[in-house]
């Protein structure tokens, strides 16, 4: 694992941009995983801005996100996809036909998560994963007692993750209570990993994440088994 600190939010963001844009202009073909929440968006906002001064053509590039709400529809304000045409996706040349996300709103949810796993893998798999962490350490939506080896599958959202994600809803009860999420072992299936935890809010799930026990109760200590991950943290007091 390979910890990267930087003082502020915006220099994680403008860190992590970087990491994504090099990988980007440095390959013939990229499958990139990507994450949604208030932790990447200064990164989008950084790479679509890099992007586009260098006039990067994308058309090698195909994005996987991690996560959906369940009963969303694509074109729900409140929905990933939604998030991610918005604040990436729309800014920058990629086709929209390389992004891919879980479909929330599928009538049969087994079928889309085998799907989504089973396309995932006809890309060939995830070449680079970002990721943000939840404050009970959840990686995409794999809340604590997810099984180390999970596919993508539909989870049941624990209250911290609805009170957490309540900020972006009008009501807490209008917070989605399911989510189709990838799971741990397609999260650690991705050739290297970018994880970004900022604010203090954050600091004992990342202290788990690289120091704790392995274990299913904390999902990201899973990443300690994986060789290629990458930290970029403003969070003070976090040694390797
Ligand atoms: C989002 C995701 C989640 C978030 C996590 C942190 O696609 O998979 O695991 O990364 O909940 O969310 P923020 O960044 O809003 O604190």
């Amino acid at each position: 694992m390979e910890l990267a600190k930087a003082k502020d939010y915006d220099e994680m963001s403008m860190k992590a941009a970087e990491v994504v844009f090099d990988k980007i202009t440095g390959s013939d073909r990229l499958v990139l995983g990507l994450a949604t929440g208030s932790t990447p968006e200064k990164m989008y906002e950084y790479l679509a801005d890099k992007l586009n001064k260098s006039n990067v053509d994308l058309s090698h590039v195909y994005t996987v996100n991690l996560d959906e709400y369940v009963g969303l529809s694509p074109e729900d304000t409140q929905s990933y996809h939604y998030y991610m045409r918005e604040i990436f996706f729309d800014k920058v040349n990629i086709p929209l036909e390389n992004t891919k996300l879980p479909d929330g709103a599928a009538a049969d949810l087994d079928a889309e998560t085998s799907a989504y796993d089973a396309m995932i893998e006809d890309l060939g798999g995830v070449d680079l994963q970002v990721l943000g962490i939840g404050r009970n350490a959840h990686i995409a939506f794999n809340e604590p007692g997810t099984s180390f080896e999970s596919g993508t599958h539909v989870v049941d959202l624990t209250e911290t993750t609805i009170q957490d994600n309540a900020r972006f809803f009008e009501k807490t009860e209008d917070v989605p209570t399911k989510a189709v999420s990838m799971g741990l072992g397609t999260i650690m299936n991705a050739k290297s990993i970018l994880l970004l935890a900022s604010g203090e809010g954050k600091k004992q799930a990342l202290r788990n994440m690289i120091h704790g026990e392995i274990t299913e109760d904390v999902p990201a200590s899973i990443l300690q088994r994986h060789p290629d991950v990458t930290v970029i943290t403003d969070i003070e007091d976090i040694e390797l």
